[in-house]
């Protein structure tokens, strides 16, 4: 025991993700004993460039890269066992301990082939009006914990039960997947067989995470709770039906990972200098012109899961405004200032008008969002280079300025700026631990 609990950072998406909450964890790993995963599934994608080299990460929490840094899954995430194996193993060839330093609750919903057909097969019936998920049967999943019925991946320590679990599983899903959908059904042999090889690898590394999270606080360590997607993708605050199916907001730290709610300290909420969105749904500022192309250019915005091609568009303060609210953020770090470093002028939405009318709030769902068209405010550009910035008085007067905007409009600061993919190009001007 320690004479002081360890504190709880919660790291969040504060757009609609790829906001480069990766980088920002691996970068903060190093004053903390855990690095906690609490929802999602391998949706998401999470990169972190060290000296040179480039991981992406999407089930494994971004402490992983870091010795001595425990890397907790916990219950609220979703988990494809096979996924789960195959990312074990390609850290593993290169030469990263995966296993010594994960362990994954024995709660955790599986993603099975299942879920993937009824993603798929639900998308494409939806044709226009697709959500454009990642495909890697995450809705399904969800649907299935909150339906009671999801096989958890602790019952890979038992094979006779599992059989059986699967097959009910797969059997309800299949009537919908043939005479709702048309497709074919999937085979209850191979999910069995997928779930016998995985175990193997992950039967050894399943745990009790509450037990480890406060074991950890009590030993004075700290820990960070790194947030997949982001906060408009929320199941219930995002741009519903265009959202994931988990909570994405700072409340799900607690729930999705057996913390309470009165051990996070602070909640840091992951900025980009502009906006990007993958997949279908309303984006008030999105650019569907040269800017935009330069953005995604200079940005490298292709989904690091679906390499798909993500939309671009300016900083949107009526939507961060009600996401730092909802998250309660105490911090923000703006990342990617870097590429906005060309441009002639810089833009930030303040309000919207919705049919005449100035609006100030975000609406709540995706048609009342797709009405709004925003109101900018125009600032001067800074037209030279904060790639690899690492002091705060390195960055050009305008760049400072734009910061200082966007704090102001906020309403809260700005601790931390991401000026590269790189871990060391970063101002810390405060540190969550300090
Ligand atoms: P995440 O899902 O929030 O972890 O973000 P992603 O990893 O999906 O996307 C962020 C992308 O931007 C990655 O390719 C990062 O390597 C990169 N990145 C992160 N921070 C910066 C930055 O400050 N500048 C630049 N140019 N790239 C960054
Ligand atoms: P990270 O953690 C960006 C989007 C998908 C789609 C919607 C629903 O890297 O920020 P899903 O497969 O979750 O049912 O898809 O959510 N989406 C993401 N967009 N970053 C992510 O994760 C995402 N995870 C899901 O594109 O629009
Ligand atoms: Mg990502």
């Amino acid at each position: 025991m320690s004479d002081r609990l360890g504190k709880a950072v919660v790291v969040i998406g504060a757009q609609w993700g790829d906001e480069g909450k990766g980088k920002v964890v691996d970068l903060l790993t190093d004053r903390v004993g855990g690095v906690v995963r609490f929802q999602g599934g391998h949706n998401a994608g999470h990169t972190l460039v060290i000296g040179g080299e480039k991981t992406i990460l999407r089930l494994i929490p971004s402490g992983v890269l870091r010795a001595g840094v425990e890397c907790l899954i916990g219950h609220g995430v979703v988990v494809s066992p096979t996924a789960l194996v195959e990312e074990i193993g390609e850290l593993e060839n290169r030469g990263v301990p995966a296993r010594e330093r994960l362990r994954v609750s024995m709660a955790c919903p599986m993603i099975l082939g299942c879920h993937v057909a009824l993603d798929k097969a639900r998308e494409l019936a939806r044709g226009k009006d697709a959500i454009g998920t990642t495909g890697r049967g995450i809705g399904p999943a969800y649907e299935d914990k909150v339906g009671r019925r999801a096989v958890r991946i602790g019952e890979l320590a038992s094979p006779d039960t599992l059989r059986e679990r699967v097959e009910t599983l797969v059997e309800y899903h299949n009537f919908s997947l043939q005479h709702r959908y048309g497709q074919q059904p999937v085979s209850v042999d191979v999910v069995y067989e997928e779930c016998m090889r995985a175990a193997a690898t992950i039967v050894p590394i399943l745990a009790d995470i509450p037990a480890r999270i406060h074991a950890l606080r009590r030993g004075g360590a700290h820990l960070l709770l790194e947030g997949a997607q982001g906060a408009l993708l929320d199941v219930d605050q995002g741009t519903y039906p265009f959202v994931t199916s988990s909570n994405t907001t700072a409340g799900a730290a607690a729930t999705g990972s057996g913390l309470g709610p009165t051990a996070i300290s602070e909640v840091l909420g992951i900025v980009k200098a502009y906006t990007t969105r993958v997949g279908a749904g309303p984006f008030p500022t999105e650019l569907d012109d040269d800017v935009g192309l330069q953005l995604a250019a200079r940005g490298n915005e292709f989904g690091s899961v679906t390499g798909r091609p993500r939309r671009c568009g300016w900083l949107d303060i009526v939507a961060l405004r009600r996401v730092l609210d909802v998250n309660g953020v105490t911090a923000m770090c703006v990342t990617k200032l870097d590429v906005l470093d060309e441009l002639e002028e810089v833009k930030i939405c303040t309000s919207y008008e919705v049919d005449g009318k100035a609006w100030h709030e975000t609406p709540v769902g995706a048609e009342a969002v797709a009405r709004c068209r925003p109101v900018y405010e125009t600032l001067p550009g800074w037209k030279s280079s904060t790639l690899g910035a690492r002091r705060f008085e390195e960055l050009p007067p305008a760049a400072r300025a734009y910061l200082d905007r966007m704090q102001e409009l906020a309403g809260v600061p700005v601790d931390i700026i991401s000026t590269g993919a790189e871990r060391d190009d970063t101002i810390v001007l405060r540190h969550p631990f300090d």
